[in-house]
């Protein structure tokens, strides 16, 4: 979900509107507002911000206070009397939530008792209600009674609280969900991340787990939950503008496949020395020592992350010769994985902010293992409660289907390959000098690739009907073929499935028929003879395969029902190039069915609740 407040001397409506579109890409099953100009006003819309706006439109929207919300469901279906922000009994405190309250049954079940009537089937105003009782039973001021209240909660939350009787006042707190504030000149600005603030003030707090905020127009307080006055550290944002914008493309998800070539230029820049032969990664070289003598990396993600990971996990074992196991965050953490001090763990994360990765690396973290980060947000929680770490730098991704953050987190995870390898001594210096060489070509050969549009859209023309579609692939094409099969399940809602080639044989192809398009990804690279093989048997089938195939390739062409040829390169690679077709594939197809490609139904770019 996505939260944004303000405080100053503007009106508030424009602000908190524009800042829930920046934010839209967090959640969008529903939005809502809350301004303050003498008394409260809330307006409220299952929906898109766009139909909270019509929603509004001829209303008094006056007020220099104010606070927004945009919803991804979890407790309560999306509906108006569901959609934040909700009101205590009595109608004046008015709260919006990112997070569950996992003990809100408890507390309602309380709460009822002493005659609490709740309007609406979330966590959320079961809180704010909680608070109206502790301030009515206690007399205390209503900072105080947050502060009692927040004490109570078990779960996770970034809250924004307003009230009739202090106008003036915005409350803002977190523990585990993400908050940004944003400092200006007579004026506050409070949200999820900083895409709605920066284009009023490049100054920002990030608020820690467990601080509340005491937000007045001239006046910042910050306090820990036990009470303890804390000292707020201004950072300043390097997030600009444009990068926030489509850019004269259709969809953000276009745009960003298009920056590829710069995003991983950005993530490769100041940390290879071809001619030298020498990978530098300033984020973790304090770590050497641990990195020579680790017996066993394990990687943790969700989602596009955790096929990076895989890919990682190729890529790791074969030059730096450490054993990796990849895991599903949420599996890890409830699983007593066995973790030990000697273990380096490495969390990958675009946003920084997936409950389930922060809770895996919390309890690697218990257990005495070394973590790293591979994030793409900075300053998101998961880089400052890892010990090290490496940004991706692919910059803002909006679009919430992940494309250029994959291809930026697998050109990490090369260079973090290539550095334990470094430092290990596991790859020749002459090696070194060849791999790096063509990893610094990468960008152009990205940019190559991506003129395969024409070609993909044809394809995606014949198939944008299709039920069903599997991708498959070998070695480290094989969590490029999961990546595929995710990229269109996720905005076209066509199942897909990703599988080893070669596994194939044992279940997926009884699925196999004259309806079934299967994408192969059949690079020149060792196993092509093998791959080869997979896709004759597809075609025995009568199944229509559509490969990925090296610039040159005469025998797959021969076969396959359509090729899309993508740039010659070293096996290591081939990730970051295959991939680029399979998200235009996913994208047209998309476009094509009517899709809202950037905002696809039920998912969230990032997922704070576990
Ligand atoms: C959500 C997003 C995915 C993302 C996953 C993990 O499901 O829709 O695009 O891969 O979360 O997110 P993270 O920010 O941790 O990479």
């Amino acid at each position: 979900c996505g939260i944004v407040g303000y405080i100053g001397f503007r009106d508030a409506y424009p602000i908190v509107i524009k800042g829930l579109h920046r934010l839209e890409y967090r959640g969008y099953d529903s939005a809502g507002i809350a301004l303050a100009d003498g008394d409260l006003k809330l307006f409220k819309k299952a929906g898109k911000v766009s139909d909270l706006e019509a929603f509004v439109e001829g209303e008094n929207t006056s007020g220099s206070v104010g606070m927004g919300h945009t919803r991804w469901a979890t407790h309560g279906a999306p509906s108006d009397r569901n959609s934040h922000p909700h009101t205590s009994g009595d109608g004046k405190l008015t709260i919006i939530h990112n997070g569950i309250i996992e003990n809100y049954a408890v507390l309602k079940e309380a709460l009822t008792s002493k005659g609490h009537e709740f309007k609406s089937d979330t966590d959320t105003e079961v809180l704010i209600h909680l608070i109206e009782e502790i301030k009515d039973v206690t007399g205390l001021g209503l900072r105080e009674a947050v502060r009692l209240a927040l004490n109570r909660v078990v779960g996770a939350y970034a809250i924004v609280i307003m009230s009739e009787e202090e106008p003036d006042e915005l409350i803002a707190a977190r523990k585990g969900s993400p908050m940004v504030i944003g400092v200006g000149k007579g004026e506050y600005f409070i949200a999820s991340d900083a895409t709605p603030i920066v284009e009023y003030t490049k100054n920002v707090i990030y608020l820690n787990d467990n601080e509340i905020a005491y937000v007045r127009r001239d006046d910042l307080l910050i306090k820990h939950i036990d009470n303890t006055v804390q000292t707020p550290y201004i950072q300043e944002l390097e997030l600009k503008l444009e990068m926030l914008e489509k850019g004269g493309y259709d969809h953000f998800m276009l745009k960003e496949i298009y920056e590829q070539p710069r995003s991983i230029r950005d993530c490769l820049r100041g940390r290879i020395y071809p001619e030298q032969g020498v990978v530098q990664l300033g984020g973790i070289k304090e770590y050497v020592e641990k990195i020579k003598n680790v017996d066993r990396i394990i990687i943790v993600a969700c989602g596009t992350s955790w096929h990076a990971g895989l890919v990682g996990e190729y890529l790791i074992e074969e030059y730096a010769r450490v054993p990796v196991e990849v895991e599903y965050a949420s599996e890890f953490r409830y699983r007593n994985p066995i973790i030990t001090s000697k273990d380096l763990v490495i969390a990958i994360s675009q946003s920084g902010e997936t409950a389930d990765t922060m809770a895996a690396i919390e309890l690697a973290k218990e257990k005495g293992a070394t973590i790293f980060g591979i994030c793409n947000v900075v300053g998101a929680s998961i880089p400052r409660i890892t010990h090290a770490g490496v940004y991706t730098h692919a910059g803002p991704e909006i679009g919430v289907a992940s494309t250029k953050a994959f291809t930026a987190q697998v050109s990490v995870l090369t260079l973090m390959a290539f550095y334990i390898a470094q430092q290990r001594g596991t790859i020749t210096q002459s090696k070194f000098v060849e791999y790096l060489t063509e990893l610094d070509e990468i960008p152009q050969l990205v940019e190559k690739a991506l003129l395969c549009n024409e070609e993909v859209i044809k394809i995606a023309e014949r198939f944008k009907d299709s039920a069903n579609c599997l991708f498959l692939g070998r070695g480290s094409s094989f969590p490029v073929a999961l990546e595929g099969a995710l990229k269109l399940k996720e905005i076209s809602y066509i199942h897909a499935e990703g599988y080893p080639a070669a596994e194939m044989k044992h279940g997926p192809i009884a699925l196999i028929d004259a309806d079934m398009p299967v994408v192969f990804i059949a690079t020149k690279n060792s196993q092509y003879e093998k791959v080869i093989s997979n896709i004759q048997e597809v075609k025995a089938r009568g199944g229509h395969v559509i490969a990925i195939v090296s610039e040159g390739d005469t025998d797959v062409k021969a076969m396959a029902d359509y090729t899309i040829e993508i740039p010659l390169t070293g096996e290591t690679f081939v990730p970051l190039l295959a991939t680029i077709p399979l998200q235009l594939l996913s994208y047209h197809i998309a476009v094509m069915r009517g899709c809202n490609v950037d905002q696809p139904r039920n998912l969230a770019k990032s997922v704070t609740v576990e």
